[in-house]
């Protein structure tokens, strides 16, 4: 038995991947390479000490989905596989509705006509919206402001009427808060292509130089600093939580959405302040116009992380950014020799 991540190269796919390895589990890796590298495959494999099984598929065909479900015995899927930058969603929205609804349907109907039942999706906290209170509760409205929240949003909602109209299907949507940090080796690791538009990745270009400095998007919210305030958890304990999602869904059919945060939020310049201490490196800012979209403060209630999956957050902010950094040096590194 195998459980198959789509978008299995990227950055929460590929530590999820050493996360069911380390536990056991035998992990099929789907991903078409658009925003990731083979080479992490290998890492993972460095990491853990056994290899994933690799498709380079884009699992919107059917044909090669079909194929990868005939040559293993899939019992669960966990489904990275989409397109998540916000701003780009704004642009090309008719993109972002092709591409994330149908990987996500391709998969779910492969699903239905092969028996496999568990459906973990990387849904997100964009979901509550700009109208609710923190911290955030998984019965709270939902909403969205972009296209790309807008297909979190749908696809939860394709989830949970299939599990309306099929009682032996289990449908986990995962709602992630701020992921950040990496591997601890610094083997694996978010890789930005172009500007980055999340905060850590972008302070991490200004500690290596490759940026001059951060703008912070506004210091009139009303926070306790007036800057925006996340609630970031490390991508390891994420991935972790994955886990823990895998083994509910074994034996919970129907639909359930949970957090996944610490449910402790943090301001930007609390964020700046943090890294300068744990690394030792000055991050200049300049305080910049609110990025539109943008809410005040975001962050988790865990409650039922904590009483439907056992799980909850480990690691603190110092974890995340020393472990960020740490990969953002071994990057580069590896760039410069390359
Ligand atoms: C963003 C997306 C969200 C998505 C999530 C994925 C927007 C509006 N929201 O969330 O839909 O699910 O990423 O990780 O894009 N900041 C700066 N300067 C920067 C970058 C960010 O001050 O250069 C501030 C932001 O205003 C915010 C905080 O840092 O207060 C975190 O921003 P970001 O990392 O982009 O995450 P979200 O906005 O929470």
């Amino acid at each position: 038995m195998s459980v198959l991540l789509t978008g299995g190269t990227g950055y929460i796919g590929s530590h999820t991947a050493v996360e069911l390895l380390d536990a056991g589990y035998d992990v099929v890796l789907a991903d078409d390479l658009s925003n990731s590298e083979e080479s992490v495959v290998g890492r993972i494999e460095r990491i853990c000490g056994k290899r994933p099984l690799f498709y380079k598929a884009d699992v919107k065909d059917r044909g090669i989905l079909g194929r990868i479900f005939s040559e293993n015995d899939i019992e669960a899927v966990i489904h990275f596989a989409g397109f998540k930058a916000v701003g780009e969603s704004v642009g090309e929205p008719l993109m972002y509705y092709r591409n994330n609804l149908d990987t996500a349907i391709s998969v779910l109907e492969t699903m239905k006509e092969t028996g496999c039942r568990r459906f973990i999706f990387s849904s997100s906290a964009t979901v509550y919206g700009m109208n609710n209170t923190v911290p955030f509760r998984e019965d709270m409205p939902r909403s969205s402001t972009n296209p790309y929240g807008t297909t979190k949003l749908m696809i939860e909602m394709i989830m949970e009427d299939l599990c309306r109209s099929d009682d032996t299907f289990s449908c986990v949507a995962l709602r992630y808060f701020n992921p950040v940090g990496a591997h601890p080796s610094g083997l694996i690791g978010e890789k930005p292509s172009g500007v980055p538009n999340n905060l850590t990745p972008y302070i991490q270009q200004v500690a290596s130089g490759i940026r001059e400095k951060l703008y912070v998007f506004g210091n009139d919210y009303d926070t306790p600093d007036g800057t925006g305030v996340r609630d970031y958890i490390h991508v390891t304990d994420l991935a972790a939580g994955h886990l823990c999602a895998m083994k509910y869904s074994s034996d919970h059919p129907g639909f359930c959405a949970v957090n996944l945060g610490t449910g402790t939020g943090y301001s930007v310049l609390e964020m700046v302040r943090a890294f300068e201490k744990v690394n030792g490196v000055k991050i200049p800012y300049e305080i910049s116009p609110r990025r539109p979209g943008d809410i005040a403060s975001c962050y988790a209630d865990v409650t039922k992380a904590k009483q439907l999956l056992g799980w909850q957050a480990e690691k603190g902010l110092e974890d995340m950014l020393r472990d960020a950094w740490n990969w953002e040096k071994n990057r580069t590194g590896r760039q410069e020799s390359e």
